[in-house]
């Protein structure tokens, strides 16, 4: 399927970020200090790729569809993908709300940082992998052919509508940016 193809090589791109991400935890557990900058593009590149360029398409088209055809069938595991995306925001704003401590040295906001920023990656991972695995396996076997055309359609109107037809190049580039100032 074209359409699961994408959400795929998306995944790709949040993985490359998530194992940036676990580097910087692992400074932070060593008592050593990534400069703010860094997880202020982890903020940005979470909104606005994982969350709002790729969860819309699985949340408001791919699970949208799901729910037309089969009705409540998959309604448990949409619920679950749900509640860990809508977490994953939690713990990104959790992270944002500690940065202006973070960057004063201030002990309270470091811990927040770090346990919010170690929940974030181990959530992701998890619903990346319970996607990629089982959900989209599921998927693949309800979708005709027409139909992932229709999503397919559905994806690129809406990269239009939000203006983001660059977004996945200049994620690339917010992941190349951390990577840059986690290995300094
Ligand atoms: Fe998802
Ligand atoms: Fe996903």
């Amino acid at each position: 399927m074209k359409s699961l193809e994408i959400l795929i090589r998306e995944h790709g791109l949040i993985r490359q970020a998530l194992d940036i991400f676990s580097f910087a935890k692992e400074t932070l557990e060593k008592g050593k200090r990534p400069p703010r900058e860094f997880f202020e593009i982890a903020v940005e590149f979470s909104r606005s790729f994982a969350d709002q360029f790729h969860h819309f398409k699985e949340e408001f088209l791919m699970f949208g569809l799901l729910s037309q055809k089969k009705g409540a069938l998959f309604d448990g595991e949409i619920g679950a993908l749900r509640y860990q995306h809508e977490r994953g925001r939690k713990f990104i704003g959790e992270i944002e709300n500690s940065l202006q401590g973070y960057s004063q040295g201030d002990v309270f906001a470091t811990t927040k940082l770090l346990e919010n920023l170690a929940s974030y990656i181990s959530l992701l991972k998890l619903h990346i992998h319970t996607e990629d695995h089982i959900f989209f396996q599921m998927v693949k076997k309800e979708f005709s052919e027409d139909e992932d055309h229709v999503l397919l359609e559905q994806f690129k109107n809406e990269e239009k509508r939000i203006g983001a037809t660059d977004c996945f190049e200049n994620s690339r580039k917010l992941v190349a940016k951390m990577h840059a100032l986690i290995e300094q």
